[in-house]
């Protein structure tokens, strides 16, 4: 008999088919053929040498032996579930975006994470937490791939290997920060004092989250959002849990992580299960897009800074539900890839340096991880659009493509008419289109704007918005953290950062530290911060 034909994925009949995943009513191998045993070896004899000939037993071993794939090199640790967002239609006003209409519905998969612990490791541990939302819109496929802190330690990706390597376990020893010594990190924040933000909102209550379920997320970045006129404006993402935000105190932090390192993943998986569904509202703060590109004094592409919400509140744009459980962890939770530049028509990037190096590193290492460069097949990551490119060939390749002109122009496959004429112009309606955004005259420099260079104001704006009840929780983090620290000029100079914060915090510290508190040094005085800022926050403590 003629062989079945090929089927509509090109990859033949048995694709097409449900999953082959014990639902047979016998065992095959990985060719289909049954197999009567798969619990013995092949061998010359009961009691003789096993046969090399065996070949269930060499698949079987060789297939076990790369069950393994690299974790991922930051924000390995990770929980996920699928669900909708639902759109109020407020977007709509501010960007052509689909996903954004009255009432549009867009299947989601978000994958919530710690930084820096291995798959293996804790969740209740104090770090900052990844929240990565995969919305599979209708337009292709939107990524926020964001964090549960509104800043990040550094504002130039060249910098990224230096933090991270700086935050991992110790090179000699491979015992993570949390649990040793850790000079490392508290040496790299104390050196390089733009992480002061980040740094003190981890020391915060916001670094040991009771639940992925009551965590706030940020894009951090400043995005660029585009109507249907093509007029701009400039906003920061927020997803805001309905259940508030909560935190464990260090003490519950601590036992859980003894008793139930898997707390936040199991808590995530029960409470879907038991249909106590979590939501978050998606809101903007939106800014306008000015040649400056700056709101109130502060420079929106600079990434440790915040816009406070008193300045721009957040406006809700939807809601998402999260309501279903990963079938298979590795296939969808580990599989998945993020990556901030994978946008929809309407949703732009700005200059914002961090940002720029994201939009290279994200692919670059999922091809890596993912074993080459067609990730974008494997079922969890496949956009819900049609797909029509001219990417060919490579390790796991699952298409089979048709036709002999991969490349444009071509006279051979159709020509290539989306990029000319009327119908052009209607395809280009829906595409992605970067915003024409004017490119400064200027040099070639390294430097980054001055506009970047104040690292205090806005923690001190963040430790006078604490309660007194968190800015102890703040100090005893600090003293427990550099108290683990083993150099005697990692702390020291980690306490005269915390003096340019404020007084007390760094007197109370050095006290649990049982060192005296350095004093405040004129040179390092804080910077002026901007006139609207000054006015917000409890005892402001610039005159
Ligand atoms: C992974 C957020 C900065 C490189 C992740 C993940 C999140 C995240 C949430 C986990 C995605 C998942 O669940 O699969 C952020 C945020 C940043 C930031 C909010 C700053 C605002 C950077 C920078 C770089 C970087 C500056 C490099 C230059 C990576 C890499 C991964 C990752 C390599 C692993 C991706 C993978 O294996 O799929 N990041 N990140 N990130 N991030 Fe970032």
């Amino acid at each position: 008999a003629a062989p079945a034909p090929l089927s509509a994925t090109g990859r033949g009949p048995q694709a097409d088919g449900p999953p082959r995943a014990q639902d047979g009513a016998y065992l095959t191998n990985a060719q289909g053929t049954r197999l009567p045993d798969s619990d013995h070896s092949l061998k010359a004899g009961p009691r003789g040498p096993v046969l090399l000939q065996d070949h269930h037993l060499r698949e079987k071993i060789t297939h076990f032996d790369h069950e393994r794939i690299p974790e991922r090199v930051v924000h390995a640790r990770g929980a996920a579930a699928h669900g909708v967002f639902e759109s109020y239609g407020a977007g709509a006003r501010i960007s052509r975006a689909g996903f954004l209409a009255a009432g549009a519905k867009t299947p989601v998969f978000v994958r919530f994470s710690t930084v820096l612990g291995s798959r293996g490791s804790a969740d209740t541990v104090r770090d900052t937490r990844g929240f990565a939302t995969k919305f599979y819109t209708d337009e292709g496929v939107f990524d926020l791939v964001g964090n549960n802190i509104p800043v990040f330690f550094i504002r130039d990706a060249i910098k990224f290997p230096d933090v991270v390597h700086a935050a991992k376990p110790h090179p000699d020893r491979e015992i993570p920060q949390a649990q040793s010594a850790h000079d490392t990190f508290w040496d790299f924040v104390s050196l390089h004092t733009e992480a002061t933000h980040h740094t003190l909102w981890n020391m915060s209550d916001r670094g040991i989250p009771r639940s992925y379920r009551t965590m706030e997320g940020f894009g951090i970045h400043t995005f660029r959002l585009v109507d249907a006129e093509g007029a701009t404006c400039l906003v920061k993402w927020h997803w805001k849990p309905k259940l508030g935000v909560h935190s464990l105190t260090w003490d519950e932090a601590q036992l859980i992580g003894g008793t139930d390192p898997d707390y936040h993943r199991r808590d995530l998986y029960d409470a879907i299960e038991a249909g106590a569904y979590p939501q978050w509202e998606l809101g903007v703060q939106v800014m306008p897009d000015t040649p400056e590109q700056t709101f109130e004094g502060i420079d929106l592409l600079d990434p440790t800074k915040i816009v406070p919400e008193e300045l721009a509140p957040v406006q809700a744009l939807g809601l998402m539900t999260l309501h279903a459980n990963p079938t298979n962890f590795f296939a969808e939770v580990e599989q998945v890839a993020f990556h901030p530049g994978h946008l929809v028509p309407g949703i732009d990037v700005t200059d914002d340096p961090l940002l720029a190096g994201r939009l290279f590193s994200y692919l670059d290492t999922q091809i890596t991880r993912l074993g080459g460069p067609n990730f974008a097949q494997i079922p969890i990551n496949r956009t819900h659009a049609p797909v029509n490119d001219m990417l060919r060939d490579g390790f796991h390749q699952d298409a089979v493509h048709t036709g002999v002109a991969p490349y444009k122009p071509n006279s051979l496959d159709g020509g290539c008419p989306f990029f000319a004429g009327a119908d052009g112009q209607a395809l280009a309606e829906h595409a992605f289109v970067e915003h024409p955004q004017p490119v400064p005259e200027s040099r070639k420099v390294r430097e980054l704007p001055a506009s970047f260079d104040d690292h205090f104001s806005q923690p001190r704006l963040f430790w006078a918005s604490m309660t007194p009840v968190e800015q102890e929780h703040i100090i005893n983090a600090y003293g427990f953290e550099l108290g683990k620290c083993t150099e005697p000029a990692v702390r020291e100079r980690n306490l005269r950062v915390l003096a340019r914060i404020d007084g007390r915090l760094c007197a109370e510290v050095a006290a649990a530290l049982g060192l005296p508190a350095p004093e405040g040094d004129p040179a390092d005085g804080p910077a002026e911060p901007s006139p609207a800022l000054s006015q917000l926050g409890r005892d402001w403590p610039v005159a």
